[in-house]
């Protein structure tokens, strides 16, 4: 048995199949809409792709959850956007990368970008304490115990999970007392122990930065992943053939499991007004 190939003589396209088309489509996809803070580099930087991006709200938060059922899931949401005419797939979370990137990559032949905390920038910029604010499921991955064996050995590492922090984001709640409060606790341990540097390990954090910010002072670096990830993901399309010709803006089409006027709502509030989010099952 070949594996699937987009050589010449293997049929290119066709359902299930990525398509090998420049003005197709970028899937991305987290587990609800914290990756919308990695969709907004890739819009900056590729204003011409059209992107179609899923937020798996029903089944959100992927943290707690097991490897299995992430992986299941990120396969699932993979073969929805490819149904949709999808070139290229961002994974615009962490844990599902640490969960699924691997087994995405081998399914098919079509560029898949990952996200991983960005440890390497904050252990080259720290001088002593890093923390790696992210999840349970990523924390625990083995994915980010080589990173850790790679870039952490010049630095002290702290890891936190930050329970609470993507509900507050899913909601909207992006400041208020209960932000400030849940953000409070996670981090005066931390800034106890001398962080210089908080690296965001999770896509739904970038939207909290401004509490983060009030609360580690303006000294700490707070370092996110979104630019990086556009930029790989310009890189790969280039690479493939595959960067969209046109001179016209892309458009963006957003997909929920969860309740498409509520996740709507929000998606209002971190993209735009004119957002419009369908459901998909
Ligand atoms: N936004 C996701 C990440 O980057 C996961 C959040 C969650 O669902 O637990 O890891």
């Amino acid at each position: 048995v070949s594996p699937p190939s987009s050589e010449a003589g293997a049929p290119a396209t066709g359902p299930g199949r990525p398509s090998r088309d420049p003005r197709a489509p970028v899937g991305v996809f987290d587990s609800g809409v914290g990756g919308l803070s990695v969709l907004r580099h890739i819009r900056k930087l590729l204003p011409s792709e059209h992107l179609f991006y899923v937020a798996d709200s029903a089944q959100v938060p992927y943290g707690p959850k097991g490897a299995d059922f992430v992986r299941a899931r990120a396969l699932h949401i993979a073969e929805f956007l490819l149904d949709q005419g999808a070139k290229a797939l961002v994974v615009a979370c962490n844990a599902a990368t640490a969960a699924a990137v691997a087994t995405l990559r081998e399914r098919h032949p079509w560029p898949v970008v990952g996200v991983e905390p960005a440890l390497k920038p904050a252990a080259a910029r720290s001088s002593g304490v890093v923390a790696v604010l992210s999840t349970e499921l990523t924390l625990g991955s083995e994915k980010f115990g080589n990173l850790l064996g790679r870039w952490g050995s010049s630095v002290e590492v702290l890891v936190t999970p930050c329970p609470g922090w993507v509900a507050l984001v899913e909601q909207g709640e992006l400041k208020g007392e209960r932000a400030r409060e849940l953000v409070q606790r996670q981090l005066a341990p931390l800034l106890r122990q001398g962080v210089d540097t908080f690296v965001l390990g999770c896509t739904h954090y970038p939207f909290l930065t401004p509490v983060i910010r009030e609360v580690v002072g303006p000294g700490a670096a707070i370092l996110e992943t979104g630019e990086a990830v556009a930029r790989q993901l310009k890189r790969r399309l280039t690479a493939e053939g595959l960067l969209s010709p046109s001179e016209e803006l892309g458009r963006e089409a957003f997909f929920t499991s969860g309740d498409p006027s509520a996740v709507e709502a929000v998606v209002r509030r971190l993209w735009g007004e004119g957002a419009r989010v369908e459901h998909f099952a």
